[in-house]
């Protein structure tokens, strides 16, 4: 995507062949919905294991975080009238057990879980910050203040000894890949 172009409105970033404004601005919002409330289960399954460790305090701060995100785009699905995703009781479940399974492998493997999510989702919100003009300059505000505190949480999480998780390379890959797979799904179903 262009950054040599920042006055182009939305629709103008397009391609011949990409969505129509309309339908791109649903899946903006359907997969950053999504993306928000995985972020809140993955949270809750982490807490639910590690309520009573050193990182517990780290992880209440990043998962009210994570409400406040989910909230907005709860009020964006409903001013906007975009259908939520259908894959949302599977998130529940996946990402409540992404959280729980990798806090149960130790609090290093946790941070590697958000470590890992994190970036694929800093990753994601830059890309949809530079398709969006000045037409949807509110939302892309918001886009990149919660990016920010994304790339806070990943920072936090490597702070915290992400790396040196056991089979970190492996499972950082994996999750990553795991959270790719997600956002395309949710974009679309
Ligand atoms: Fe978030
Ligand atoms: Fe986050």
């Amino acid at each position: 995507m262009s950054q040599s172009a920042p006055e182009l409105e939305t629709a103008g970033r397009r391609l011949p062949g990409d969505l129509d404004k309309a339908e791109m601005m649903d899946r903006i919002i359907r997969v950053d919905h999504a993306g928000e409330f995985g972020a809140v289960q993955i949270y809750k399954g982490q807490l639910a294991v590690l309520g009573k460790t050193a990182s517990a305090q780290t992880i209440q701060h990043m998962a009210e975080q994570e409400r406040r995100h989910l909230e907005k785009f709860e009020a964006l699905v409903v001013e906007r009238g975009v259908r939520p995703t259908a894959l949302q009781p599977l998130w529940t479940v996946a990402g409540f057990a992404l959280g729980a399974v990798t806090a149960l492998m130790g609090e290093k493997a946790a941070m590697a879980c958000t470590a890992a999510v994190e970036s694929v989702i800093d990753q994601h919100y830059a890309k949809q910050a530079d398709v969006l003009g000045p037409d949807e300059a509110p939302l892309k505000a918001v886009i990149e203040e919660f990016r920010a505190e994304e790339a806070e949480h990943h920072d936090t999480a490597i702070a915290r000894g992400a790396e040196e998780a056991p089979a970190y390379p492996l499972l950082s890959g994996l999750i990553k890949a795991g959270s790719r797979a997600a956002i395309w799904l949710s974009e679309r179903v």
